[in-house]
């Protein structure tokens, strides 16, 4: 049995490789253009959870450099690392105090050039976390800025001063009292944070700090890195007039910050300035982005970037205006299909999408998408990564959802780490809401991204062989069993499957390119669809809910093909099991 398993990846691994051997198209710019960050899977490591080697609690650069021929095992193409910069860590690394150093906690400059050289050995590239839109207040050079009026670093930043009486209203993310304005005394000024007080925006508007940024960025182009993923990339840009905000953004600011009035003039001059000089792979975090003004991003004429992600499809499901509280009616499956249909379509000429569930801003993909209960969370954890891996647009994995792992679920706030649901908890009792607090906690065992941040699980040791000290974050106690040692010996694992469907995705170009089709659009528990490239179908069916159900794909199985399934093999009714996942070559 697992001989036969084995031969069945290694001739995946080989059709794969034929493929990425033929040449690729000649140049136009419509979707099907071959690129490699096309073609490629993305593998999210947040370094803090990932491996710890010196005892610390906190993971390093070595623990990453340790772990390089499992991260190559998976068959992924491209690793994207959270921040490594130097930090004081109010927001685990992107608060970022210098950003030609990496942070003490993680190593030093010879661990990263060891790491580097570890991946390209290996042929993996890296992508790193650009941190654009606002430093650490422990960097130089807010230092200076917030010493006086004059100092030349004063423009690096925004400043309302005192005098002018209280500036116009702002919303921050991470603010107790959600004012992204902070009175800084020395100079009788107000700076601007939309995220926390530790985390002053830089001024784009400043010619000098564009040209430090993009300095820096060819800084770690220069040595070795293949690409950036862009941190909050569409609030770089601020009309500094600062109006009013209009009265409608005072639930949602979200769509207030973004697109300012000279963002894509800045994307543009770093695409000329630095993307355009390497071989690279750019990737926008893209919140309130729509499927409309993507374009704008990611339209290859425009010369800006590769890819933008956006959060439709993952905000959804969560009660409006609220801090991530779970709607009590939970969320439903055809509004699921819609929002990556909608995101498919918007990319079928031009362009290229991203798709993911999980990364360290989310809960872990299993507990809020799957169903994390022990008879459901190895089935839903396998369906959701079939529907990851078999949509047309760039997948970005999260490290440890290809083990199945799930939501820790802490009971009390002393647990939580991640200032978001600290801060928004303390928010909740200053305001003396009570309740509020309370529903905050409840709802962030679904919801709070320390869910996703927890340390990874490599064996059934007392920390998960993550540390040998006290981990930073707690570990799941569910490690005893979902475990990387485990799931190598079992062939029917989250893990092994993970690494069945990104060697399926690899050697087969259909999932890749080939046309996505919505069918059965109205059935409330099954999400079906086809991919069909150059006379070659699929047909993907994932049922999303812990009943059986069936699908009315209006396509005959008879002499269909079973590529891969989560349940081995598929019901004789025709039905889908609780959270089964199929994907057939049709005829
Ligand atoms: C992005 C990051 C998130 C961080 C925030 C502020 O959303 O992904 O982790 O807290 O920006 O930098
Ligand atoms: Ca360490």
């Amino acid at each position: 049995m697992k001989a036969l398993y084995l031969l069945a990846v290694a001739m995946l691994v080989l059709s794969a490789l034929a493929w990425s051997a033929q040449a690729p198209a000649a140049p136009t710019s419509s979707s099907t253009d071959r690129k490699w960050w096309k073609e490629a899977v993305v593998y999210q490591i947040y370094p803090r959870s990932f491996q710890d080697t010196n005892g610390d609690g906190v993971g390093d650069l070595k623990g990453i450099i340790s772990k390089l021929d499992y991260v190559k095992s998976l068959g992924v193409d491209v690793i994207w690392l959270n921040p490594i910069f130097a930090s004081p860590n109010d927001d685990n690394g992107y608060d970022v105090s210098d950003y030609r150093a990496i942070m003490k906690d993680f190593g030093s400059m010879e661990d990263f050039d060891a790491m580097v050289k570890g991946m390209h050995e290996r042929g993996l590239k890296l992508v790193l976390d650009l941190v654009p839109n606002h430093s650490s207040d422990e960097h130089e050079w807010f230092k200076q800025a917030r010493s006086s009026r004059d100092n030349p670093y004063r423009n690096y930043y925004h400043w309302w001063p005192a005098e002018k009486g209280k500036p116009p209203a702002r919303f921050s993310f991470f603010d107790i009292n959600s004012d992204a304005w902070h009175y800084d005394a020395p100079t009788n000024s107000y700076y601007l944070h939309i995220f926390s007080v530790k985390q002053p925006d830089l001024n784009w508007e400043n010619p000098k700090l564009r040209q430090e940024m993009y300095s820096m960025m060819r800084f770690w182009f220069d040595k070795g890195v293949d690409g950036f993923r862009i941190d909050v990339l569409p609030f770089i840009s601020k009309d500094t007039t600062y109006p009013p905000l209009p009265e409608k953004y005072h639930g949602d600011f979200v769509r207030f910050y973004e697109q300012g009035p000279h963002l894509h003039e800045y994307v543009r001059e770093m695409n000329a300035q630095v993307f355009s000089k390497y071989d690279s792979m750019s990737v926008g975090e893209g919140p309130g982005v729509d499927s409309v003004d993507v374009h704008n991003f990611v339209d290859p004429e425009r010369k800006e970037l590769n890819m933008i992600y956006h959060f439709e499809g993952t905000d959804f499901g969560y009660l409006k205006g609220s801090h991530k509280i779970p709607d009590p009616k939970g969320w439903s499956l055809p509004e699921m299909k819609k929002i990556y249909s909608k995101w498919d379509a918007t990319f079928e000429e031009k362009g290229w999408g991203t798709i993911y569930l999980g990364n360290h801003d989310q809960p872990r993909m299993t507990t809020r998408w799957g169903n994390d209960a022990p008879e459901f969370r190895v089935y839903s954890s396998k369906m959701l990564t079939t529907f990851l891996l078999t949509m047309r647009a760039t997948p970005y994995y999260y490290m440890g959802d290809e083990l199945g792992m799930t939501n820790i679920k802490f009971d009390k706030i002393e647990d939580y780490r991640d200032l978001e649901t600290i801060n928004w908890y303390k928010g909740a009792l200053q305001r003396g809401d009570n309740a509020g607090a309370a529903a905050l906690l409840e709802g962030h065992k679904i919801s709070a991204r320390d869910n996703g941040r927890t340390p990874f699980q490599w064996d059934d040791s007392s920390n998960a062989g993550f540390t040998t000290g006290t981990p930073w974050l707690k570990v799941n106690p569910n490690h005893s069993t979902v475990n990387v040692a485990a799931e190598e010996k079992d062939p029917n694992s989250c893990l092994n499957y993970f690494r069945k469907l990104v060697a399926l995705r690899k050697s087969t170009p259909a999932l890749v390119y080939g046309k996505y089709t919505l069918l059965d659009e109205a059935n409330p528990d099954i999400y079906s669809y086809s991919r069909e490239l150059d006379g070659k179908k699929l047909l993907v069916m994932l049922n999303f809910h812990n009943t059986t159900a069936s699908a009315n794909t209006g396509t005959s199985l008879k002499k269909a093909t079973l590529l891969v399934g989560n349940y081995g093999k598929p019901s004789a009714d025709g039905k889908l099991r609780p959270y089964e996942a199929v994907v057939y070559e049709v005829k």
